[in-house]
């Protein structure tokens, strides 16, 4: 567990971290008793005592002159040289490291295995080298885990990189550390770190089957791919509108005044070129990472949105409705 001054260190390179950041600490702490104790302590012993008073002219000493230069200059560059050290540790990959790609946009992080396979959760396997492979589809986002003490940005239009060993089992935190937009501080993950066996297994139970049905697969989509970020299944009103109760909408009414009938070609429209029509009352917001689904992955998504449409259609829609038919 973490401690009052630390979180949990769980990875390689923690214990070098909080080393470095402990000994800083100490440091500082150590001057900042040492120089407020013999500034207040003079401020006493040398008050002047008596109105005429002066006090005599004050010689100076080598050996405290060359002694506040010397001793700073080692500390600093003690703490240089460690610091360096474990960066340059932490930013070269070691040699046959097991790559993990990580997909960020907002508000979601999405993780995808060699094998294919794409997780919302970040599996790790504890004690092996691993190298997260980060790439952004829309704006600047970060990649932190306290635990592992790594911390990097991913970039659109570049891939950035960091590695790590996990040293123990459990579930630790992922966070975005830049500011991404309106749900920034919802985008965060958890990792968790399990044994090498357990990880394997993960690995070929996750692997999509191809008979999965359709629906199924949109419903493993829909958490995946990050709609869920934005497109609620109960009628809450989102960064996007809700799914419940959309397939089949007759009279869904567009920003620029238009209604469409969201049937099977408007979902699908709506998947691939977001920006085509803008439902009333919502932005252009939507990634447009979603073009690289496959047909079937497209298809699983609709039949999905279509499970949703048994349910009402949400208070603020039936609204709008009525107030469009009555014009
Ligand atoms: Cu992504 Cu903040």
């Amino acid at each position: 567990m973490g401690d009052f001054w630390l979180p949990e260190a769980a990875s390689t390179i923690a214990p070098e971290v909080d080393g470095l950041f402990l000994f800083v600490t100490a440091v500082s702490l150590l001057f900042l008793v040492g120089v407020t104790g013999a500034m207040l302590y003079f401020v006493y012993r040398y008050r002047r005592q008596d109105p005429s008073e002066r006090p005599a002219p004050v010689e100076e000493s080598r050996a405290l002159e060359v002694s506040w230069i010397v001793v700073p200059t080692i500390l600093v560059l003690l703490v240089f040289n460690w610091g360096f050290k474990s960066y340059v540790k932490m930013n070269t990959d070691p040699s046959g490291t097991y790559e993990i790609q990580v997909r960020a946009q907002q508000w979601n992080f999405l993780f995808e295995y060699p094998n294919g396979v794409t997780s919302d959760t970040l599996y790790v396997p504890e004690g092996e080298e691993i190298k997260m492979r980060m790439s952004s589809s829309d704006v600047l986002h970060g990649f932190y885990i306290p635990a592992f003490r790594v911390k990097y940005d991913i970039l659109p239009n570049r891939y950035t990189s960091v590695w790590f060993e996990a040293t123990k089992q459990g579930d630790y935190n992922l966070f975005c550390t830049e500011y991404c937009g309106r749900d920034h501080s919802e985008m965060g993950k958890v990792v968790r770190v399990v044994s090498q066996q357990d990880f394997q297994d993960w690995l070929e139970s996750a692997a999509t089957p191809t008979d999965i049905p359709l629906p199924q697969l949109g419903e493993r989509l829909y958490t995946q791919r990050g709609c869920q970020s934005c497109h609620s299944l109960d009628g809450s009103r989102k960064v996007g509108p809700s799914f419940q109760g959309l397939y089949g909408t007759t009279d869904h009414t567009m920003a620029d005044g238009s209604s469409v009938t969201a049937d099977e070609n408007y979902l699908r429209e709506s998947i691939l070129k977001p920006e085509v029509k803008i439902v009333e009352g919502y932005q252009n917001l939507m990634p447009g990472a979603y073009s690289n689904l496959s047909e079937r992955e497209l298809s699983g998504l609709i039949e999905f949105i279509k499970a949703q449409s048994d349910k009402d259609p949400p208070a603020s829609d039936a609204q709008t409705a009525s107030v469009s038919a009555s014009n």
